[in-house]
């Protein structure tokens, strides 16, 4: 325990999938999919926090959800709402940052104020960051990023991968060290593209709303038994 311990990831991204499947293998709606794993948010949120994981990124809306069904959609931002009046006191308490990546000004009315107060009222915090990628893309991220550097007529060298990095949404977070999806995908898609660039992957089987205790702990065990090699031999990661 105390190697893996010491291999614990900093920054934790999930890709929390399978709700809609969850519902469905057992005759309810997706909303019901949803607000299951708002549950699982909820236990893996405070297992990380417990554990000592310092940045946790969840893909809660991608921008390509805005394709699916309006009444689903709208049960999402619904239990957004919820999550955020009745879990914003208690990341206050915990010294949870929370921070949204994505585009905040196309979410609706409601959830955007309520996520800037959410954010305002937690920025103290400083036993983790919890993002939540929000009506977020990894490419339009990208082309936000370039808009900025010609927005200030930057020059050529003053573009690098740490002045890039500066200007996505993950500005100051280091890159996360593990990416989880579960329910079987096998893809990024469109998640935290320029981050995930040399992050662990681990696929689970698992759909998200039976993501708990045990199957984090597995994934940091299977974390824990990787070597991160970063284009180095495993020679000279040894000698080090
Ligand atoms: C993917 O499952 C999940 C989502 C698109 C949304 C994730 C949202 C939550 C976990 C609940 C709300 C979150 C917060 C932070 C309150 P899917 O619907 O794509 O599942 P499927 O692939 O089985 O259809």
């Amino acid at each position: 325990m105390t190697e893996e311990l010491e291999k614990l990831p900093t920054h934790i991204a999930i890709i929390m999938d399978g709700n809609g499947r969850w519902a469905q293998a057992r005759g309810l709606p997706r909303s019901a999919g949803h607000r299951a794993g708002a549950e699982a948010v909820r236990t893996v949120v405070t297992e990380c926090r417990g554990l000592g994981i310092r940045h946790l990124t969840l893909y809660a809306f991608s921008s390509e959800n805005w394709n699916r069904p309006k009444s689903e959609i709208s049960a999402l931002f619904s239990l957004l709402l919820e999550f955020l009046r009745r879990e914003v006191p208690l990341m206050e308490e915990k010294g949870i940052a929370l921070k949204v990546l994505g585009d905040l000004e196309g979410l609706p009315l409601p959830q955007r104020t309520a996520l800037r107060h959410a954010m305002g009222r937690t920025e103290a915090g400083r036993e983790m960051t919890l993002n939540l990628a929000l009506n977020y893309g990894g490419r339009a991220e990208l082309v936000r990023a370039v808009r900025g550097f010609l927005r200030d007529n930057a020059r050529p060298e003053d573009v690098t991968e740490e002045s890039l990095a500066q200007r996505l949404y993950t500005a100051g977070q280091p890159d996360p060290d593990l990416l989880i999806r579960t329910s079987g995908e096998q893809r990024l898609s469109n998640y935290l593209l320029y981050q995930c660039a040399y992050s662990e992957l681990y696929f689970t089987p698992v759909p998200w709303p039976d993501f708990g205790v045990d199957q984090l702990r597995e994934a940091l065990a299977v974390y824990a038994g990787r070597s991160r090699r970063f284009g180095k031999t495993q020679e000279q990661i040894d000698v080090r």
